[in-house]
């Protein structure tokens, strides 16, 4: 389904499910799981083996994925200018492509534009923020690494915390959702939420082996108690 930016930024801070951390011979059942949970946006990490070394899922899984679920599609493949249609015709709700994959970040978003899909841009840890200036008018979501691309359960980078502060301060006054991904866990959700991000994606910290709903309860617990408790 599509979601607005304002949608996202409505009511605190929301998680994004990464699938690919689930079990995936039983992906429709985890769907299942998310969804009595009443959980709705799933993150899918689309790898090419080209601008990361992992080679992933594409379209048709995402377009298997059932309608009622907010597809946000984290595309991790090298020039994706000419490849984002195929996600708008799978359904994606949220099309995140690299500022690094390509020569023309420009030219993604605004091949997106009117798609009714919501635009992000992403970063590695290692891009300057300042690469999003130029592009600021033209996206709906801007999405910090918190580790570098192409693996699940790595370790959040530390200096992610000033990043996070100085996009915040880029994007203020604008209707853009400002998102952290990779190295969310149990033991520092309540850290991450507390630098004010609006979306927090979160894969192997769900799909530990213990029950996901429950995971899936404490991490969204997490976000809400830091929503009651900020003043933003
Ligand atoms: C990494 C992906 C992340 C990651 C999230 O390339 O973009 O979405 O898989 O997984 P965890 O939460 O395990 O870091
Ligand atoms: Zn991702």
């Amino acid at each position: 389904m599509k979601v607005t930016a304002q949608q996202l930024l409505d009511g605190g801070p929301k998680l994004s499910v990464g699938l690919l951390a689930a079990d995936l011979l039983r992906l429709g059942d985890e769907l299942l799981g998310l969804e009595r949970a009443g959980h709705v946006i799933v993150h899918v990490d689309v790898m090419d083996g080209m601008f990361c070394p992992q080679f992933t899922v594409g379209p048709p899984v995402i377009k298997a994925i059932p309608e009622n679920f907010v597809k946000d599609c984290h595309l991790m493949v090298h020039e994706p200018v000419d490849k984002v249609k195929a996600y708008v015709d799978a359904g994606a709700g949220i099309i995140t492509c690299h500022v690094e994959s390509t020569a023309h970040p420009h030219r993604v978003l605004q091949s997106l534009a009117g798609t009714g899909v919501l635009r992000g841009i992403a970063l590695n840890p290692g891009t300057p923020l300042e690469v999003v200036e130029p592009l600021i008018d033209d996206l709906e979501l801007l999405l910090l690494l918190a580790i570098n691309p192409g693996w699940s359960g790595q370790k959040f980078i530390p200096r992610t915390e000033r990043r996070v502060g100085a996009a915040r301060e880029l994007i203020a006054g604008r209707n853009v959702v400002l998102g952290v991904d990779g190295g969310v866990t149990k033991a520092n959700i309540e850290y991450v939420a507390g630098l004010g991000p609006d979306l927090v994606v979160s894969g192997s910290a769900i799909f530990d082996g213990a029950p996901p709903a429950d995971n899936l309860s404490y991490m969204v617990d997490a976000l809400r108690r830091q929503r009651t408790g900020a003043a933003r």
